[in-house]
């Protein structure tokens, strides 16, 4: 697994393709700008925006499992379709990013994780800032200690790539490499046959 920790200005995160692109962090973080920046608008899969077309309201937890469903249904078609794929959400819970990361073994595609490990501050301010909606702080606080969890979890979680953002600035300034990734003789990757994890650390 390759593991870029931290950031400095001008590194370049090389990401597969295809591959499934799991954006992790609070509301706030900067997923969205950072997919926005990276991706074409049909690579994101957006939790917001499908909770905003089931009721017009990207932030009615109501609607989240339909929405949920809805997403695992467009990250499976392409998938299978063996396109690049990105999913913006907070993607905060184990089982939830193991599913997406069996999904993606499935059709023998590599899942790379970005982690947006910014101090709780910025989650606030940068919500404090947008336009559109905020989460209230209560919701925040929580979704922010579960990024400590998630942050625990993440390098012993089985990822072909993880990075972690730490400098605020990341997600607009960092480069993104994407690598074309040929297309293996049989569909599913057998675990045993994957290449030992390397491990890179760059500090700020
Ligand atoms: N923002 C910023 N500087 C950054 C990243 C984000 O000022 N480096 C601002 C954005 O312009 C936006 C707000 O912070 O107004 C939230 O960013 P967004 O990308 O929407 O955050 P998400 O992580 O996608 O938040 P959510 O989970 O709520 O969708
Ligand atoms: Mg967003």
């Amino acid at each position: 697994m390759a593991c870029l920790r931290g950031y400095l200005r001008g590194v370049t995160l090389t990401i597969p393709d295809p591959s499934l692109v799991l954006l992790i962090g609070p509301s706030g973080a900067g997923k969205s700008t950072f997919a926005a920046r990276h991706f074409e608008p049909t690579e994101i899969i957006s939790s917001d925006a499908l909770r905003a077309m089931l009721t017009n309201d990207p932030s009615d937890q109501d609607a989240s499992a339909e929405a949920f469903r809805v997403l695992s249904m467009l990250a499976n078609g392409r998938l299978k379709r063996r396109l690049l794929t990105v999913i913006d959400a907070t993607n905060l819970r184990v089982g939830s990013r193991k599913q997406f990361r069996q999904l993606a073994a499935r059709y023998g595609i590599p899942t790379v994780a970005v982690a947006f490990d910014l101090p709780a501050e910025v989650f606030a301010v940068h919500n404090r800032q947008r336009p559109d909606r905020a989460v209230d702080a209560e919701v925040l606080a929580d979704q922010t200690e579960r990024m400590r969890d998630a942050m625990a979890d993440l390098p012993t979680e089985d990822y072909n790539a993880l990075f972690v953002l730490r400098d605020t600035a990341a997600g607009t300034t960092v480069a993104v490499d994407r690598v074309s990734r040929p297309r293996l003789a049989s569909s599913v990757v057998p675990t045993k046959r994957r290449p030992a994890p390397s491990q890179r650390t760059l500090e700020q």
